[in-house]
């Protein structure tokens, strides 16, 4: 098992990494919650899959009351969070109620803005599933739906009361699905750490593989990384948006793509790829490290080919981003492996 805390003074809380262990989360929530039963909020496949495997490792320490979601990116909306908080209210979820978000990343974002605005806020816990939401969404407290306008446009910054990362429930998760979380793997090794950067080179094997020792080394070094900057930065007024290399570029491309032909991984990849183009441009890094950044994303499995888009198309996209500030986008570009700089480009610049 490993712990690893996000330090943000009395919001801290633990991530706890295990494999096949839910013991630890079941002690820590029987000490914690303030009634006996716990709301767990998934979608119907992983309640089919895991609610033997929960309804085991929680008995005798509290009861579970599952409600469910529909699956997929296009339920995260404000219309599934009314009937969620509507669930909640014809339970009797109360104020010394929590939420239990079991799922990836879409029932990770709905489940933290349910317990952000039910009664005005109550406690919530983390149990990510896809190897995305363990390391990255499950950790540092966005949370958020979709608007027909844009995506995570209607959110708030709110923090779990602690994240139970099991590595085993990623046995089920598809090896695309896999492949996507690599993307934010290999994000962390070029924002923060090349010797990670350098261990994701030489262990694609092992990992490909998910061998339990290597993918609790990859957790619980990317939520480290994202501890580390989210503790310093909690609602991105600076440094966190380092978080984001590679989504400048990856959001306009799944946008205007119409999100269904890039998951958001792949989008990343590319993304990233594309933020080092820039970066040598701007003399900030060499080819090489363009070089061995594809390698590394052709190993795991991720696209490094930009397919035929609408330049104009694109950066009108990007004009949209949250990181689009006063005709300037703010870029997150490479200084070689490990290390990033916040660039604020004009779009003159970059249609050029
Ligand atoms: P997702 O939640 O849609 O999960 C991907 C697919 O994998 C789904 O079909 C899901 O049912 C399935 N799945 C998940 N775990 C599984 C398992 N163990 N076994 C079998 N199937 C499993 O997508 P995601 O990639 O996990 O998350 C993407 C979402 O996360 C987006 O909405 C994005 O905006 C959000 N996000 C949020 C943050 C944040 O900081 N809050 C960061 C990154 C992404
Ligand atoms: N996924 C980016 C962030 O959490 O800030």
């Amino acid at each position: 098992m490993k712990k690893i805390k996000v330090d943000l003074g009395k919001n801290s809380y633990p991530l706890i990494i295990t494999h096949k262990d839910l013991f630890p989360a079941a002690q820590i929530l029987k000490k914690q919650l303030k009634e006996d039963r716990l709301f767990i909020i998934t979608n119907p496949k992983l309640k089919k899959s895991y609610q033997k495997t929960l309804e085991k490792a929680f008995a005798g320490f509290v009861s579970l009351h599952w409600i469910t979601v529909p699956d997929g990116e296009k339920h995260k909306t404000l219309l599934t969070l009314e009937k969620l908080a509507v669930t909640l209210s014809k339970k009797g979820a109360n104020r010394q109620s929590a939420l239990l978000a079991f799922g990836g990343g879409v029932v990770g974002d709905i489940t933290g803005f349910l317990a952000a605005s039910y009664m005005r806020g109550i406690d919530f816990y983390q149990m990510p599933t896809s190897l995305l939401a363990q390391v990255d969404s499950s950790v540092g407290g966005k949370t958020a739906v979709d608007l027909p306008t844009g995506k995570n446009l209607l959110g708030a910054f709110y923090q779990p009361k602690a994240v139970f990362i099991d590595t085993n429930f990623l046995q089920t998760l598809p090896k695309q699905e896999f492949a996507c979380g690599m993307a934010e793997v290999i994000k962390y090794g070029m924002i923060a750490d090349k010797k990670f950067f350098d261990f994701l080179k030489r262990h694609a094997k092992e990992i490909h593989k998910q061998s339990p020792k290597a993918l609790e080394t990859i957790i619980a070094q990317s939520c480290k990384i994202k501890a580390h900057v989210v503790s310093q930065d909690e609602k991105e007024q600076g440094l966190r948006a380092i978080l984001n290399f590679g989504h400048t570029y990856g959001h306009a491309l799944e946008q205007v793509t119409g999100f269904n032909r890039f998951k958001h991984g792949e989008a990343v990849a590319l993304g990233m790829l594309k933020a080092v183009e820039i970066s040598i441009h701007k003399n900030l890094c060499s080819q090489k490290t363009h070089s061995e950044l594809k390698a590394l994303l052709t190993a795991y499995k991720l696209p490094v080919t930009w397919p035929k888009i609408n330049a104009q198309k694109l950066n009108s996209a990007m004009a949209k981003d949250k990181k689009f500030q006063s005709q300037n986008i703010r870029f997150i570009l490479s200084e070689n492996i490990g290390k990033v700089k916040i660039v604020p480009i004009a779009l003159k610049e970059l249609k050029q």
